[in-house]
């Protein structure tokens, strides 16, 4: 049984995890993710839809779906994490918590890495933890959702 709903958003070449830079991102797959993603999820009472795109107009138009439909934000913005103005705002105007995970640390790669937009909108962010990023992110969804059902 779920007490409450999240949608994990993945974006741009997280689809390539797993032969994609290996020594940074792992060797898993997007799919492993997505397993490790509900089975947390039902460890945690969390019903988890899990997704991917390549393209920003398509993940903003998830997140403004998820407006009437989930509880929570998981997302991995990938690239976008570093340019899109939209996608930070899109979280802003559904107004559910958000976190922010990265794989890789991205403050020990390039400069251009350090600043996300996103992160200015998000309850909490975890990063350089791999792919176990997502389950703490999940785990603190689930914290961050009994708090607020408790008050
Ligand atoms: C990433 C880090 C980003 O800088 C990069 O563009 C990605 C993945 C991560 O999970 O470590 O695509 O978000």
């Amino acid at each position: 049984m779920s007490f409450a709903s999240v949608l994990v958003l993945n974006g741009p070449n997280l689809n390539l995890l797993g032969t994609r830079e290996p020594a940074i991102y792992g060797s898993e797959t997007l799919d492993d993710v997505a397993k490790l993603c509900r089975d947390a999820g039902e460890r945690l009472g969390l019903s988890v839809d899990f997704c991917q795109s390549n393209a920003e107009h398509q993940l903003i138009d998830w997140l403004h779906a998820a407006r009437t439909k989930v509880d929570g934000i998981v997302i991995n913005p990938a690239a976008y994490t570093h340019t899109s103005v939209a996608i930070a705002d899109a979280l802003s105007a559904i107004g559910k918590p958000v976190v922010e995970v990265h794989i890789s640390n991205v403050h020990r790669r390039e400069a251009f890495r350090h600043h996300s937009y996103v992160s200015a909108v998000a309850d909490a962010i975890i990063v350089g933890c791999g792919t176990q990023g997502y389950v703490f992110a999940l785990e603190r969804m689930a914290t961050i959702l009994k708090n607020r059902a408790a008050k």
